[in-house]
């Protein structure tokens, strides 16, 4: 199993906003809950909560998110978005997620409207934002990312056939500290440019797997 060590993500991250501070839990019900309750307590933008395992974690849609122990990245990050930037942050947090995997392992990642990033046209990562606003204004928003790593996704009956992960894909095991720095990484690359303006919708269309195809809302 590849473990996270907070010293090195800590090292890693010094100076930059994303992981400014860490929150590292063998296990909690959901990370986003966590991460919620800290922003509520004024916890600064960046800061990010992890966990190895989730007893309830959370997915779109009031369904489940489940992960076996040690073998996904689970993190949600504390953010502070500018009002007209809040309804992007699931654009921007696939397209950092699907960068941060091929960037990381080599494995073409493509998105999946809204908010699903595949590998092989199988779902890797699911993104949910929560946010709470003080009248207009967004009070936080939480970004919760939960990504299949190093685990075989068929081994979990919870876990839908259409879901991969990245050992799957890559056919061997993958150092998830390296894979959660170039998460942050690219989580602070795009968020920072949708805070300065600059749009996000060429590359992230670029990677649109859905994109002329018929999807189904509800
Ligand atoms: C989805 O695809 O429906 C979204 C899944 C989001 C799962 C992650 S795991 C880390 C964070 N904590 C949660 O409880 N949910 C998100």
């Amino acid at each position: 199993m590849h473990q996270i060590s907070v010293s090195a993500i800590k090292s890693a991250r010094a100076g930059r906003l994303m992981g400014r501070r860490v929150v590292y839990l063998e296990q909690t019900g959901s990370t986003n809950e966590v991460a919620k309750e800290l922003a509520r307590r004024r916890a600064p933008e960046g800061t990010i909560v992890l966990a190895e395992e989730q007893s309830a974690g959370k997915g779109r849609l009031g369904r489940t998110w489940t992960s076996p122990p040690g073998g996904s990245i689970l993190v949600s990050v504390v953010l502070r978005p500018l009002p007209p930037v809040l309804p992007h942050l699931t654009m921007m947090a696939s397209l950092a997620a699907a960068r941060a995997v091929q960037g990381a392992t080599g494995l073409p990642a493509g998105i999946k409207w809204p908010n699903d990033v595949l590998i092989a046209g199988k779902k890797a990562a699911g993104i949910l934002i929560e946010a709470e606003l003080a009248g207009e204004r967004p009070r936080f928003a939480v970004v919760g990312i939960g990504l299949n790593v190093n685990f075989d996704v068929r081994s979990v009956p919870e876990i839908p056939e259409t879901a991969t992960s990245v050992s799957l894909a890559l056919g061997h095991d993958f150092p998830r500290q390296e894979l959660l720095l170039a998460l942050l990484e690219e989580l602070e690359v795009a968020y920072l440019s949708l805070q300065a303006g600059a749009p996000i919708q060429r590359e992230w269309r670029a990677r649109l797997e859905t994109l002329g195809r018929w999807v189904k809302v509800s």
